[in-house]
């Protein structure tokens, strides 16, 4: 496959993410930018601009992409911070300070724990449990508990499920029961609307992000043959932007959110008949390439214990 990108822009841009990780009270993370932090006392944090898990996340899965070789990477100054960011419900805030708490930065604790292959960083039970009662009547999963049922959210609660190694109170195959899995399936099957794309709640239109949202869902679950893949893709080739890109919807302008999403969801839920646009394949859990789970794999430092690995 064609890469479009250089070894001089890829490195300045490993460059700029490393300059985000910094290290303090909560342990090592990565910051959204540099703003806040004093010149002088560079890759130290205070205690008002402390990373950020979701940035953690990202800058993490992008250095992978960018195919770093982790060497800068502290395992245990993570998950220090990791531990910083759960909550005694179970849940994470993207701060240590405590900042909003949901399953957005749940998932993202999750990924990179499953990055680091070590889950000491994070109390699975509890986070089990707080993901069991993000669980709404719909069938979806909420931001929060008794929030209302988001495909955004029903991803993040679902990939987190899968993820996380069993516990002995919480074997990793019973935590989503059959029963509990008809309702989410029958709840994302009637996302996908007859536009041919899916939305992320009741009574909304089709948004081509949550093609991926609920098309990423049904794929974890063992359930994207119930996807209508002809028309999802014929929704996401009417979302494409004359000047590049694909929009949210038919006719609006597009963004690299929707456009990566877009493009996520046609790799794991492919039209059966066109072999023209074949893309890579996408681990659904992680939302990377199966390239880049295996670089992961080989690259980011052992666990310094010798305990065997649990993917
Ligand atoms: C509603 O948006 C959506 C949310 C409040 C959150 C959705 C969550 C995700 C997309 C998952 C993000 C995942 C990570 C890892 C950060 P809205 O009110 O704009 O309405 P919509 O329902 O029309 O989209
Ligand atoms: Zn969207």
């Amino acid at each position: 496959m064609q890469v479009k990108t250089n070894d001089a822009e890829r490195q300045l841009w490993k460059d700029w993410i490393w300059e985000q990780y910094t290290s303090g009270n909560y342990g090592n993370g990565f910051r959204p930018c540099a703003y806040m932090t004093p010149a002088e006392i560079p890759g130290k944090y205070s205690e008002y601009d402390t990373p950020h898990l979701i940035m953690t996340y990202t800058a993490l899965l992008s250095l992978a992409i960018l195919r770093d070789d982790f060497s800068k990477l502290d395992r245990p100054g993570i998950l220090k911070f990791l531990r910083a960011c759960q909550q005694d419900d179970g849940s994470f805030s993207a701060l240590p300070s405590g900042a909003e708490s949901d399953l957005r930065a749940v998932y993202c604790a999750f990924v990179v724990s499953s990055m680091l292959d070590d889950w000491s960083g994070i109390d699975i039970d509890r986070a089990v449990e707080y993901i069991k009662k993000c669980s709404s009547h719909e069938g979806g999963y909420g931001q929060t508990p008794f929030g209302e049922a988001l495909g955004g959210t029903t991803y993040c609660a679902l990939a987190s499920l899968h993820l996380a190694p069993s516990t002995p109170s919480s074997p990793r195959e019973s935590r989503v029961t059959p029963s509990e899995r008809s309702r989410t399936v029958r709840w994302l099957v009637q996302n996908q609307t007859a536009s041919g794309g899916f939305r992320g709640r009741t009574n909304k239109d089709a948004d081509a992000c949550y093609c991926f949202w609920c098309g990423a869902s049904l794929g974890i679950l063992g359930a994207s043959d119930l996807v209508d893949s002809e028309a999802l893709a014929s929704f996401l080739a009417q979302c494409q932007h004359k000047f590049g890109g694909i929009a949210k919807a038919i006719g609006e302008r597009s963004d690299p959110y929707h456009t990566y999403l877009s493009l996520a969801a046609l790799a794991l839920i492919p039209p059966s008949a066109d072999a023209s646009w074949q893309l890579p394949q996408l681990d659904a859990l992680w939302n990377a390439k199966d390239k880049t789970v295996r670089w992961v794999r080989d690259h980011v430092p052992d666990r310094s214990d010798g305990t065997p690995q649990e993917h």
